[in-house]
């Protein structure tokens, strides 16, 4: 069924619905720049005539430039905090070390700036930024910070691929969003409105030859079903973290939050011709969000087909791509052999889509609470379980992962490059392998649904990676620590090139033990007579830095 974009809502809270004028799509500036500066501030936009909206963006009145990377560069990141409320800066599906990473742990104070410096490990793929700071990440997302990020290597670089950002290689993010009558957004789990890069009823003028498209679903909670009305084939080259071997011809595809696909569409000799690229919605199942559910939260675009974008074909450009490549790169999946381990994640219980209680393992987020330990270069084997009575988009942090099968079966064609979120639906499982190659160093990795209101509503865990080969009993040369003796009988001595701000210690299975102010000098003692014999993990941070020690209590 295809209804037409402008809805009456049917939903019970009393929202705005507006004429339908359709809008040049909004593309955001590429940047290509050393050190990138995202201000994170307060602004008002008018996405409807006449309306204005309270919003958050970064460097932008609503989402952010799209920061264009190069893998093996050294990336730098200010981030300026200029909300009155403590943000972070995620770069979604990116590897880098924990320190880098931008989770919970790691908070930018309102007037705070976080400079970040990490080495772009990921090959050529589409990726995002966005805050995550604990129990503020879906409002700060549903306010608009969040951009694309680019990366480019040169493998990707010797295909014959479009390229030309915003003319034939284009970011598609998107949203949903639902409208107060003061033209305010609301904060909830569903909206009524489909935003594209931020644009409402959004057409894009492109040309008519092989078109690449970067989707991404932005969206609090909803799920898309993407298709083109005609029916037409399109080709999926890529996935969350890298492309795929060769291209997968598709009609259909989910993308469910926090995913990214690359697309191929095929323009040719369609000049002057127009092309809506839809999303399913009557096709999802009952148990993913987005469908109409009867009992969890109404939206106008709940379980009915809607428009996402119309693609208005233009001339073809002097130098156009017009046909789509046989092969793409060498994807080389972990070796399920080389699997030291495999853990089994239960997702549980029941709700709404932006309510209810959700659990992993039966266990809710504890920022005081480490939850998995991973050892550094070691591959592992999860096996994720949803048990529960709704989908879930299930995100790890700290890198790629692969996905090995779905209830046991081969996953879909265009999910076998490397990934990092995987959507699991209500009685169903996959199971994934990946590599831990960066150290958390004291900033744990999160893993959790990326539907945001179940991400906030503590659906999240986390884990660390130390190194095995930390030597026991003295300092690194490089950290310059010290840390005698170790076994100890209760005191330890620490001696750091650093004032040291706090302290952590950790067990063996990377639970948070304890947890105290440091002596803001280079140099203390610490009390362990109380804990039990065992190895721990003790954590020496100063204002910005971090050094861990694996020390014994004997
Ligand atoms: Cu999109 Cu925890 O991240
Ligand atoms: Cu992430
Ligand atoms: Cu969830």
């Amino acid at each position: 069924m295809l209804r037409p974009l402008l809805l009456l809502p049917t939903c019970a809270i009393p929202v705005l619905s507006f004429a339908q004028v359709m809008n040049p799509m909004a593309v955001p500036p590429a940047l290509e720049l050393d050190t990138f500066d995202l201000d994170v501030d307060e602004h008002v936009v008018s996405f409807y005539p006449g309306v204005s909206t309270n919003t958050y963006g970064a460097s932008a009145p609503y989402l952010g430039p799209t920061l264009v990377m190069h893998q093996g560069d050294t990336v730098r990141v200010r981030v300026h905090n200029h909300l009155n409320q403590v943000t972070s800066m995620h770069w979604h599906g990116m590897r880098v070390p924990g320190w880098a990473d931008g989770g919970p742990p790691r908070e930018v104070m309102p007037g705070e700036t976080w400079f970040v410096e990490f080495p772009v490990n990921n090959p050529a793929a589409t990726f995002w930024y966005h805050p995550h700071p604990d129990g503020l990440t879906a409002e700060q997302a549903n306010q608009g910070v969040a951009g694309a990020i680019v990366v480019r290597d040169t493998v990707e670089a010797a295909l014959d691929l479009p390229r030309t950002y915003g003319v034939d290689d284009l970011p598609v993010v998107i949203q949903d969003r639902r409208f107060a009558p003061n033209g305010n957004f609301v904060f909830a789990a569903y909206g009524d409105s489909v935003l594209v890069n931020g644009t409402p009823h959004p057409y894009v003028d492109c040309p008519a030859q092989v078109i690449r498209l970067r989707l991404l679903n932005g969206s609090n909670a909803r799920v898309y079903q993407l298709g083109f009305e005609d029916g037409r084939t399109f080709h999926v080259i890529g996935g969350d973290g890298g492309l795929l071997a060769a291209p997968v011809p598709a009609d259909r595809l989910p993308l469910s939050n926090g995913e990214r696909v690359e697309v191929l569409v095929d323009l040719t000799g369609m000049e002057g011709d127009s092309l809506l690229l839809m999303s399913y919605g009557s096709e999802l199942p009952l148990t993913v969000p987005g469908s109409d559910h009867p009992l969890w939260e109404s939206s106008a675009l709940n379980g009915v087909d809607f428009a996402v974008l119309r693609i208005r074909v233009t001339a073809p450009t002097a130098d156009p791509v017009t046909v789509i490549p046989a092969s793409l790169v060498t994807v080389t999946p972990p070796n399920d052999a080389d699997a030291v381990r495999t853990r089994t994640k239960i997702l549980a219980g029941t709700g709404m889509v932006g309510m209810g209680m959700f659990t992993i393992n039966g266990l809710m987020f504890d920022p005081a609470v480490v939850n998995d330990t991973m050892l550094l270069g070691t591959t592992e084997i999860w096996e994720i379980e949803n048990i529960s009575n709704m989908a879930h988009p299930m995100h790890l942090h700290g890198g790629s992962f692969h996905l090995l099968d779905r209830d046991g079966a081969p996953p879909h064609p265009w999910e076998s490059g490397p990934k990092d979120v995987v959507l699991v639906d209500a009685g169903a499982s996959a199971r994934i392998i990946m590599r831990f190659d960066d150290l958390s160093d004291g900033w744990p990795f999160m893993y959790h649904c990326h539907n945001l209101m179940h991400e906030d509503n503590m659906m999240m865990l986390q884990y660390i990676v130390v190194d095995p080969n930390t030597n026991v009993s003295e300092g690194s040369a490089t950290s310059g620590l010290r840390i005698f003796p170790s076994p100890t009988q209760g005191t330890l001595v620490y001696q750091a090139p650093f004032a040291v701000e706090e302290i952590i210690l950790a067990d063996a299975l990377g639970r948070f033990v304890r947890r105290e102010h440091g002596s803001r000098q280079a140099s203390g003692t610490f009390d362990m007579s109380a804990l039990p014999s065992g190895a721990y993990l003790l954590f020496l941070r100063s204002e910005d830095d971090q050094v861990h020690q694996l020390v014994v209590r004997e």
